[in-house]
Formats: C-alpha cells, sequence, structure tokens
C-alpha cells in the first residue's frame, strides 16, 4: 500500500507486487533486454510516433555529461502490434516478443494504477497511461548526468523496476540530491506535475535525475517506469515556459498554488 504522508513528506513510496504483477514484469524485462541488443536499425524499424503519449522507440546519444543518453520504448495498452511482414524473420520474432510481453504488463498496470489513485485519495480522477523502457548506455562516465533533473508532467510516475542504483531525488527540505533504489519486487510512486495541481500542493511534484554510477558505465542501466495522465486536470504550459527541465530544480517546492498554476494550461 502506498502511504499518502510518505508522499507527502519525502516525495516517494514503495509498496510490494502482487505474485501475477512479478512474473510479467519479469518477462516484459527479459525480452527488452533482448530487444535492446538488436542491431540499431533494427529497432529505428518501430520509431517514435505521437505527441508525448506517443509510442515507439526512441534513441538519445548525448555524451560527456551533456544531454541524455538512452534508449526507450513507450507503449500504451490500446496499442495494435503491427504485422511487421518486411522485418527479417529472426528480428521479427525478437521484436514481436518483445512487444507481445510489453503489451501485457501495460494491461495488468492499469488496475495498479487505479489502486494507487485510490490510495492518495484521488478516486474521481480520470486517467490514461503508458509503460515507458529505459536502457541507460554503458558509455557515459561516472558522475554524468544521465538524465537531467526535472519534474514529470503526468499526474503520478510509477517505477516499476530498476536494475541499479542511479535515480536521485532533490528534497523537499534541504534541496539536497539523495539517492534512492527501488528495492526488487517493488514499486515506488513518485507526485508528478498534475498531482500539484490537482492537490492544491498537498503532494509536490519530485525533482529528480538519474547519474552514472560505477555500475552504470560498466553495465549500462535497464528501467520501466509507468507515467499517469489525468485526462481532466489541465497539463504543463510547454509553448510558454519550454521543457520543463530546463526549470529550475525545485521551482515548484515552495511556491502557492497560484503561482504553480501559472505554469499550467488552464
Ligand atoms: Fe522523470
Amino acid at each position: 500500500m502506498i502511504c499518502e504522508s510518505n508522499i507527502q513528506k519525502q516525495g516517494y513510496d514503495f509498496s510490494p507486487y502482487s505474485d501475477e504483477f512479478t512474473g510479467v514484469v519479469n518477462e516484459a524485462l527479459d525480452q527488452w533486454r533482448m530487444f535492446c541488443v538488436l542491431p540499431e536499425y533494427s529497432k529505428k524499424l518501430i520509431p517514435y510516433h505521437g505527441d508525448d503519449m506517443g509510442v515507439g522507440y526512441e534513441l538519445k546519444q548525448g555524451r560527456g555529461g551533456e544531454g541524455e543518453s538512452k534508449e526507450n520504448f513507450d507503449i500504451e495498452p490500446g496499442y495494435q502490434i503491427p504485422a511487421l511482414d518486411t522485418f527479417d524473420p529472426l528480428i521479427r520474432v525478437r521484436v514481436l516478443n518483445f512487444l507481445d510481453k510489453a503489451l501485457v504488463l501495460t494491461k495488468v498496470t492499469e488496475p495498479l494504477v487505479s489502486k494507487v489513485l485510490k490510495e492518495l485519495g484521488l478516486v474521481e480522477c480520470e486517467f490514461v497511461h503508458f509503460v515507458r523502457f529505459l536502457h541507460y548506455f554503458s558509455y557515459s562516465r561516472v558522475g554524468d548526468s544521465i538524465a537531467l533533473p526535472h519534474i514529470d508532467k503526468g499526474g503520478i510516475t510509477i517505477h516499476l523496476y530498476e536494475s541499479a542504483e542511479g535515480f536521485e531525488f532533490l528534497s523537499y527540505k534541504k534541496k539536497s540530491w539523495q539517492k534512492v533504489l527501488v528495492p526488487k519486487g517493488n514499486i515506488m510512486v513518485i507526485p508528478s506535475l498534475q498531482i500539484q495541481y490537482e492537490s492544491r500542493g498537498k503532494f509536490r511534484a519530485l525533482c529528480h535525475r538519474v547519474t552514472a554510477t560505477k555500475d552504470v558505465v560498466e553495465n549500462g542501466r535497464f528501467a520501466v517506469v509507468c507515467f499517469v495522465r489525468f485526462m481532466n486536470t489541465p497539463r504543463y504550459n510547454k509553448p510558454k515556459f519550454g521543457q520543463l527541465r530546463t526549470l529550475s530544480p525545485g521551482f515548484n517546492y515552495d511556491i502557492s498554488h497560484e503561482k504553480f498554476s501559472d505554469f499550467l494550461k488552464v
């Protein structure tokens, strides 16, 4: 169970998986690792498309501490798996195996999201969600920021798996960077932009980043995250304020609800 006051005070909380969920996450994760070792051209055959709730494969190759250095695949429950007839048969099997398992994961995640929202007192919130499979590359240097500080733009974010340390959050009180690792077999819930608006500041969107550790440099880092968007809550006003990661870390921690609302399109 996710504890409301932990989310309120520290900005995150954990809850153990159900047995059914454990199997689904592990299977999807195994297939994601297999997908990642495919040649780059074949992964790019399912390119990312859509707005910020899109589907598909994305590659970002920022190096030397500048920008993000990762590949990811986003998938939502309504995704129609394409026939992939033109693919090389061996690659096709590998891609379909991944898409099948990933799709199952998006479906079993839906009741989990409803449960978490209920535990946070947000029963009325209509939502959509998608699952992102991440692979941070091993070519970074220790200390490099492989995901720059930002808050997530949806309502809540549920971390389903992390293979290694590296996730850091900016603490509410001292504004210092703290490490946290999702324990195996647990979800970690963090508040994002829309829940801060919806709760009028009771929950504050947690600023976080990913920093390369020795383990990441040697082995890379795999993660699976579920992003939840509230349908009837205003969204971040990107045309006016630009990318969320350009706002200063912690900008939203000590401001009034009225000031925070300015950042959303009402
Ligand atoms: Fe994030």
